[in-house]
C-alpha cells in the first residue's frame, strides 16, 4: 500500500547565537558575521512536520493530528518557544543553534516518541527566504 505523507505547521520565537567555543572571537566574527553577536538575535521560526506512512485501514490516519500537534508542543514548542537557544536549553549549550542543527534536534526529539514504521522528515524556515530540510 502506497504511503502518505501529514504535514503540521508549528511556530516558534527563539533567540539564538550562532558562535563555535573552539574559535577565537575574531574568527567567530569572521565566519558568523552579525549572527556572531554577542547580545543574541532573535528568529520567528516556522516549523513544518511531516509524518509519512500507510494509513490506518480503521481510522485512515496516518496519524491523528492531534496526537501530532500535541507531540510537537510537549517536545518541541514547550521547550524552544520563547526562549535563549545558547542559554535557556541543554541542546544547545554547546551545540552551535544553526538552523541546520536545530532541525536535526527537533528531528531526534520527536523520531523518538513515533511509533517506528512512521517516516519522519522536518522542516525549518529561520526567514522567509531560509529553510533547512532534514533529513534529506
Ligand atoms: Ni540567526
Amino acid at each position: 500500500m502506497n504511503k502518505t505523507a501529514i504535514v503540521r505547521c508549528e511556530h516558534f520565537n527563539a533567540a539564538h547565537r550562532l558562535h563555535n567555543e573552539n574559535w577565537s572571537d575574531e574568527k567567530n566574527r569572521e565566519i558568523f558575521g552579525k549572527c556572531n553577536n554577542p547580545n543574541f538575535h532573535g528568529h520567528n521560526y516556522d516549523l513544518e512536520v511531516k509524518v509519512i506512512g500507510v494509513c490506518d485501514p480503521e481510522t485512515g490516519y496516518v496519524i491523528d493530528t492531534k496526537i501530532l500537534s500535541d507531540l510537537i508542543k510537549r517536545k518541541v514548542l514547550d521547550r524552544f518557544d520563547h526562549k535563549n537557544l545558547n542559554l535557556d536549553t541543554e541542546e544547545f549549550a554547546h551545540l552551535n543553534p544553526t538552523a541546520e542543527n536545530i532541525a536535526i534536534v527537533i528531528y531526534d526529539l520527536l523520531k523518538s516518541e513515533l511509533a517506528s514504521h512512521l517516516d519522519l522528515k522536518i522542516k525549518l524556515y529561520e526567514t522567509a527566504r531560509n529553510y533547512v530540510e532534514y533529513p534529506y
